[in-house]
C-alpha cells in the first residue's frame, strides 16, 4: 500500500514538480501514474490519497490527459486535484478536472491552481514554481493530511464554469532544423506518437498537442513551433509577463 498515488500528465514536468511538492508534504511511499505513457495496462491507484495534476491548454484540461484518467480504477480514494498553468489564466480546467474525477469515484478533499512557467512563452512566469511556491505547496499537502487524519472534510468548490470552454484546436506542430541527428529520443517521449520512428522529421497534426515535450527534450535543440506562431503567441500573452499570479488553494 502506497500512501500517496501521483497522477499526473505532464510534458514538461511542472505540473509534475508540483504534484511532487503536494506529495512531500503528505506522505513517504508514492506510486506514480505518468498519463503521458500510451495506456498498457488497467491502472490500479492503490493508495487512499491520489494527487491527480496536470496542466491547463487554452482554459481546459488535455483531452488526451482526460481520456487516460478514465482508464484509472479509483478504488473510492480521496483526490487532491491540481492544475498548472502559465500565468494566464486556468478558466475552467480545474472544474473539469474536478468533475471527471468524481465521475470517476475519486472523493475531492482538495483543489488547487498552480503557475509554472508558460511551456510556450516562456517569459512568463519564468522559474516557477521558485522556492516559495514549493514550500507553498508542501505545507498544503501537510494541511490535508492533517484535515484528512482529524476526519474534517469538506465539500470543495473551485471556479469555472459549464459548459465548459471550446477546447484548442491545435493548428501547426513544431518543426525539425538541420541540427537533427535522428536520434529519435521525441518519438519516444511524445505522449501521442504524433512523430514518425521513420522519418522524425515528420509530425502528424491530427496526433499533436502542441504539448512542447520534443522541443523541450531534444538534445540538439533541432525542434521548435514556426516563427510566426512563436512570435503571435509571445505578442498575446505579452500582457501577462509582468504579472505574479499567486496559487490558489480550495
Ligand atoms: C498548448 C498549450 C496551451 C496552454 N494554455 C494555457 C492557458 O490557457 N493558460 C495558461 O495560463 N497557460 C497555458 N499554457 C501553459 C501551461 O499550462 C504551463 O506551462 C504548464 O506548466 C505546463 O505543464 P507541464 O510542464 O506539466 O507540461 C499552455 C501551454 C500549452 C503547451
Ligand atoms: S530529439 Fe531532436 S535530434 Fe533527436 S530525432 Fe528528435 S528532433 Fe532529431
Ligand atoms: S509532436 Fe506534438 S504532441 Fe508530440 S511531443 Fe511534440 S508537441 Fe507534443
Amino acid at each position: 500500500m502506497f500512501d500517496v498515488c501521483l497522477i499526473t500528465f505532464s510534458p514538461t514536468g511542472s505540473s509534475l514538480r508540483v504534484a511532487q511538492a503536494i506529495a512531500n508534504g503528505v506522505g513517504e511511499k508514492i506510486q506514480t501514474i505518468d498519463l503521458t505513457a500510451p495506456r498498457l495496462h488497467i491502472r490500479v491507484c492503490q493508495s487512499s490519497l491520489a494527487i491527480i495534476a496536470m496542466p491547463v491548454y487554452a482554459g481546459r484540461v488535455p483531452a488526451v490527459a482526460v481520456e487516460r484518467l478514465r482508464e484509472i480504477s479509483s478504488r473510492g480514494a480521496k483526490a487532491v486535484t491540481v492544475v498548472v498553468y502559465g500565468n494566464r489564466a486556468y478558466e475552467d480546467a480545474l472544474l473539469e478536472l474536478n468533475d471527471e474525477a468524481a465521475d470517476l469515484g475519486f472523493e475531492i478533499v482538495a483543489s488547487a491552481a498552480v503557475v509554472a512557467q508558460h511551456s510556450v512563452v516562456g517569459s512568463l512566469a519564468t522559474g516557477r514554481p521558485d522556492a516559495d511556491d514549493l514550500d507553498s505547496l508542501r505545507v498544503f499537502g501537510q494541511t490535508v493530511k492533517t484535515g484528512i487524519d482529524a476526519g474534517e472534510i469538506h465539500s470543495v468548490v473551485v471556479p469555472g464554469n459549464r459548459p465548459y470552454r471550446d477546447p484548442m484546436t491545435v493548428s501547426v506542430t513544431p518543426l525539425v532544423g538541420d541540427a537533427c541527428t535522428g536520434c529519435r529520443l521525441c518519438v519516444t517521449q511524445c505522449p501521442t506518437q504524433a512523430i514518425s520512428m521513420l522519418d522524425p522529421k515528420y509530425t502528424d497534426l491530427s496526433k499533436c498537442l502542441m504539448c512542447m515535450r520534443c522541443v523541450s527534450v531534444c538534445p540538439a535543440r533541432a525542434r521548435s513551433l514556426p516563427d510566426a506562431m512563436q512570435k503571435a503567441m509571445a505578442e498575446k500573452l505579452s500582457p501577462f509577463a509582468s504579472v505574479r499570479r499567486e496559487n490558489e488553494f480550495f
